[in-house]
């Protein structure tokens, strides 16, 4: 009999989970309330770039993203073909450029234990800088080149996502409303009750609501403390200057895009669940590509938005099976990877369904389960729910 899953939130992470258990061969319902990827997904600049992301150590969470990263050229050939959409997918590598000597030491220590863990890269100088890039103008003392960071168009990603989904049969279910109750029956399913299409049944649900995962806390008894990070971001449109690479300055980052635009983000602020753009946010990004990329200076962004990073208290995902209830599994608090972090999300959530519902094992997974941040108290419970 074909097994059913409920995927609770149509981002990027949702979607690739769908996308995953559809593959399996189990019957998909995603539920999303407003546009599929309108959220985190569709604001994102795209960056993969998992040594920018990992300034510290080789840690469990480079790890991960690491995993990701060699997954994505197979797993997005799979999604276009399955779609017949491109995602804008270009290996443009990155720079990380310093205007002085003395700002070269903090990324020397990064690319030592990058290089050592499989990173290909090598400093620039400014001779260097100017022949790997020559639309940047001169002054600066060097670049940390790295070959191998890349990045996707991400609203053309997540649109061949919903598109390969719908082909493999999956039902995508826009809510309005609020789920108002769920519960995880006897039988081993999940029953989740929304506000205008009653109560749903699955045999397995999977948790990916980004920013507003928080909502599921007093239904999982389950501590989860992911906030939303703004995020504004601004278009070129188009490109006033042709980067091959990804460039990263010490105040923003900017990426030429396949069609034309040059994508510049991204500010990080705390506003709630506020997604509106604001003067001083763009002007910030604006005016740090004037000081670095004279020919940014003086023109004004074709577009600007912005979306909510899902933070998590620890800066880790939640990625794993939910202690208490054995058919839910949570994906989410992908911070400011989840494009990044998709294909290694699914493929955890892949290997939890095709095991039958199990726990996982393994250092890696440990240090992103969804219980590390403790229970839920009864007092709590009946807060969350007023
Ligand atoms: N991944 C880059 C950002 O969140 O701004």
């Amino acid at each position: 009999m074909t097994r059913t899953l409920l995927v609770l939130g149509g981002g990027i992470v949702g979607l690739s989970c769908a996308y995953e258990a559809l593959q399996q061969g189990w019957r998909v319902t995603v539920a999303e309330r407003g546009a599929l990827g309108g959220q985190a997904s569709g604001a994102a600049a795209g960056m993969l770039a998992p040594y920018y992301e990992n300034g510290e150590a080789p840690d469990a969470f480079f790890g991960l993203c690491m995993d990701s990263f060699d997954r994505y050229p197979s797993w997005i050939a799979e999604v276009e073909a399955d779609s017949g959409l491109r995602t804008g997918f270009v290996r443009s590598g990155s720079l990380h450029v310093v205007r002085h000597d003395a700002d070269r030491l903090s990324l020397a220590g990064r690319m030592a234990w990058q290089s050592a863990n499989g990173a290909s890269m090598e400093w620039l100088d400014e001779a260097g800088l100017a022949r790997a890039e020559p639309a940047l103008p001169p002054g600066f003392a060097g670049a940390l080149y790295c070959a191998d960071e890349a990045h996707v168009q991400a609203p053309l990603l997540v649109k061949a996502l919903i598109r390969a989904c719908r082909r493999r049969g999956a039902q995508l279910l826009p809510l309005a409303g609020e789920l108002t109750d769920a519960e995880s029956d006897a039988s081993g399913g999940v029953s989740v009750q929304f506000e205008e299409y009653g109560r749903i049944s699955a045999d397995a649900v999977c948790c990916c609501l980004g920013a507003w995962s928080g909502r599921l806390a007093a239904w999982l008894g389950l501590r989860i403390p992911v906030h939303p990070i703004r995020g504004q971001i601004c278009a070129y449109d188009p490109a006033p200057i042709a980067l091959r690479h990804i460039v990263f300055g010490p105040q923003a980052y900017w990426v030429g895009k396949p069609d034309g635009s040059l994508i510049c983000g991204a500010s990080e602020d705390e506003a709630g669940f506020d997604r509106t753009v604001t003067d001083a946010g763009i002007g910030r990004l604006v005016r740090a590509g004037g000081r670095l990329l004279p020919a940014l200076s003086g023109v004004a962004p074709a577009r600007s938005w912005a979306g909510l990073r899902p933070a998590t208290l620890d800066g880790r995902p939640l990625i794993g099976p939910v202690p208490g209830h054995r058919a839910v599994f949570m994906a989410a608090g992908h911070y400011r990877n989840g494009i990044l972090l998709s294909p290694a999300t699914a493929a955890a959530f892949g290997e939890w369904l095709a095991a039958g519902g199990r726990p996982e094992s393994g250092a890696s997974r440990h240090a992103f389960r969804p219980g590390r941040f403790g229970g839920v108290g009864a007092r709590e419970r009946a807060e969350a729910e007023r």
